[in-house]
């Protein structure tokens, strides 16, 4: 399947300084990308090269196939883009704002009336439309903006850090909005961020760019047991009946570095995925498996382990 984003060595340097580093990415159409870092990471630039803003000092960014340098209409045409700093007319209203924009799509105006209404609906603005910008909250503009890119319906959209500067309450409804237009309109969305629990909660993939490079990335659910792989497992059991001499004969598995009880769970952790000698060992000494999964380790850790490293 060909990637909704992709990127072939994606280098961007300002004079000595290489700020975004032969980055290769690759989002699927669906995804929720967690575009994750430190400030100063590269992130906006690697997005803006993405939607053709920005020129490539080297490499290849692509959106559903189109190359961003060559093809930047087409690729303006796919795309949304709500940038940090999002920017309105701020003495007028909601409403003028987006009309202003389907309009510059070209829309007739039966079509900027229908999507203008449509796209403060989903938003949650409706009540608000008539309200001049200057008199809206951070997360509100943030909100006019995600409905201001709906308008024209893109395959994919770039928020760059769309939670910052907005309360926790704030945070959360944004993050559920996000969450739920890109899977009602089959969107494809990156969400550039520096604050990685918030992101955790809805994104599927992530790559955690440091100084330029990808340090990490793939898919949330395999992430922890890859970064860590080689040392850093964690298999949970639930047996009918917990004894000392099955929690022993775990002990003796090769590879298993310890076991812990808790509650009525034994949790072991060991170097490999054990789960196929555990699981052995237990039928062996007549326990009565009831379950068993293994662990992957929270983002949080991995994004501290290389912000540890960075
Ligand atoms: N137009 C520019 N000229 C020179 N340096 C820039 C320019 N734009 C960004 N940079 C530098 O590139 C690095 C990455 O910036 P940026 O992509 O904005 O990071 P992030 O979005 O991850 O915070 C920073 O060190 C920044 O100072
Ligand atoms: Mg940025």
């Amino acid at each position: 399947m060909r990637p909704v984003v992709e990127t072939v060595d994606l280098t961007k340097t300002y004079g000595n300084a290489t700020v975004v580093d032969k980055l290769n990415l690759r989002i699927e159409e669906g995804d929720i990308f967690g575009f994750l870092g430190p400030n100063g990471a590269g992130k906006t630039t690697t997005i803006l090269m993405l939607l053709g803003l920005t020129e490539p000092t080297s490499g290849v960014a692509r959106i559903c196939g189109y190359n961003s340098t060559r093809e930047p209409l087409k690729v303006k045409r796919l795309s949304g883009y709500v940038p940090e700093k999002v920017g309105f007319y701020e003495d007028l209203t909601a409403a003028y704002n987006l009309a202003y924009t389907a309009r510059l799509n070209g829309f007739s105006e039966e079509l900027v009336m229908k999507r203008v209404g449509e796209a403060l609906d989903v938003v949650g603005l409706s009540e608000v439309v008539g309200q001049r910008v200057q008199e809206f909250s951070r997360g509100m503009k943030q909100r006019l903006a995600i409905a201001d890119i709906l308008i024209k319906m893109p395959k994919v959209a770039f928020l760059d850090e769309p939670t910052a500067g907005i309360d926790p309450e704030g945070v959360k409804e944004m993050l559920g909005l996000i969450a739920r237009i890109a899977k009602e309109r089959k969107m494809t969305v990156i969400l550039s961020s520096h604050q990685l629990p918030q992101v955790q909660q809805i994104c599927n993939c992530v790559g955690i760019l440091i100084k330029g490079r990808m340090v990490v990335e793939g898919k949330l659910d395999q992430l922890g047991r890859e970064t860590f792989g080689g040392g850093r497992f964690r298999v949970e059991i639930q047996l009918a009946e917990t004894t000392s001499a099955l929690v022993n004969c775990i002990k003796q598995i090769k590879g298993v570095i310890g076991v812990e009880r808790s509650g009525d769970l034994l949790l072991v952790s060991c170097q490999a995925d054990l789960r196929p000698q555990i699981a052995k060992a237990i039928v062996d000494n007549n326990g009565l498996l009831v379950q068993m999964k293994i662990q992957s380790y929270a983002l949080e850790d991995i994004y501290m382990k290389y912000f540890s490293e960075a």
